[in-house]
């Protein structure tokens, strides 16, 4: 027996199944929607627009207007109740863990003598510490001091926990890549049998996974013109992750970066000095400490107010939007694109 594809007639009068008339296009819409299927054709542009369409708006976390609730939930919320105490912040166009469409942003802070208990992940976290003398991070088995400034790495499935000595709270950025596993369902995390995972003392100064402060402005301070950006890199050149990609930013006091546009979206957290910033329509105000957030394909530009050097730390998604031939930049050297020429 042979099976014809053509199971209608030319007027499309019955389904072979169910023996339905399938007579106009309602019909076809009303018929595959029973059979979970739907039409592509009214949709087409929602899904082919012309230019990205980030869900995610610009926006800003101000420290002064967070931190009070961060170092209440200090007193308010114990160790024991909270496995990593932290405010995510979370742009107002999504629900989840979205400080951009890609990005992951949250305040973490750890209180004396206190533990984040160990744990690892698939995700790569990295840390930017804002505030606090005492705290350390180990990670699989090197215990790392926190300095103001310095961004320390957690790579992928390494065992790490959290702790603090001394007085006062520890408060540090963490940078996640976690809105991936909202896309791939591919994340694992584990707990370590003990509160913390055996480590021994190393010097910041000579961890890959550490990048001191220090060394990254004198690099800032060492290139020419009223704007400076580096990425911090391995030692072998490449990027630290292979979703998330950390730098840092130099501007003179009352001076403007070019304008820019890119796929990636990022998060700029402001280590030092005061300014704005242009994000599409939108101009936010900032000023130390004080973290926004740069949607994929807006055109932004940073000024630096005056009397301070502005510093600014920023992660971004390059590695894998570039890993993904869907890396496009505009900026004052005309549009930078992949393409796959044949
Ligand atoms: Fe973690």
């Amino acid at each position: 027996m042979t099976m014809s594809l053509n199971a209608s007639t030319p007027n499309g009068a019955f389904n072979g199944i169910n023996r339905k008339k399938i007579e106009t296009v309602d019909d076809v819409i009303r018929g595959a929607e029973e059979h979970n299927a739907v039409p592509l054709w009214p949709q087409m542009v929602k899904f082919n627009p012309p230019q990205p369409n980030p869900k995610c708006v610009p926006q800003i976390w101000r420290y002064d207007e967070v931190r009070p609730y961060l170092a209440r939930a200090g007193e308010l919320v114990k160790e024991k109740d909270a496995e990593r105490r932290v405010l995510m912040l979370i742009n107002s166009q999504r629900e989840g863990p979205y400080t951009t469409d890609t990005l992951y942003a949250g305040l973490q802070l750890v209180m004396p003598n206190e533990t984040a208990p160990a744990h690892r992940h698939t995700a790569f976290a990295m840390r930017f510490i804002i505030e606090g003398n005492g705290g350390f991070t180990a990670i699989h088995g090197k215990r790392i001091q926190m300095n103001h400034g310095d961004v320390i790495l957690t790579p992928t499935w390494n065992w790490h926990d959290h702790g603090k000595d001394g007085s006062g709270p520890m408060i540090w950025l963490d940078a996640l890549d976690l809105p991936l596993f909202q896309f791939f369902p591919v994340h694992f995390v584990e707990h370590f049998k003990e509160k913390r995972y055996p480590a021994e003392d190393v010097n910041a100064e000579e961890s890959p996974i550490v990048f001191p402060w220090a060394r990254m402005r004198k690099e800032l301070d060492g290139v020419g013109g009223d704007w400076a950006k580096k990425e911090y890199r391995r030692a072998d050149g490449g990027y630290v992750s292979k979703t998330l990609n950390p730098s840092a930013e130099r501007i003179n006091s009352h001076k403007s970066t070019p304008i820019r546009r890119e796929t990636t979206s990022c998060v700029y957290h402001v280590i030092s000095g005061s300014g704005e910033s242009r994000i599409g329509e939108k101009v936010l105000g900032w000023k130390k400490s004080d973290t926004f957030c740069v949607p994929s394909w807006y055109p932004y530009q940073h000024t630096a107010g005056g009397g301070e050097t502005v510093y600014l730390y920023r992660f971004d998604d390059k590695p894998m939007i570039e890993a993904l031939g869907f890396y496009v930049e505009e900026g004052p050297n005309g549009v930078v694109r992949d393409e796959n020429k044949l």
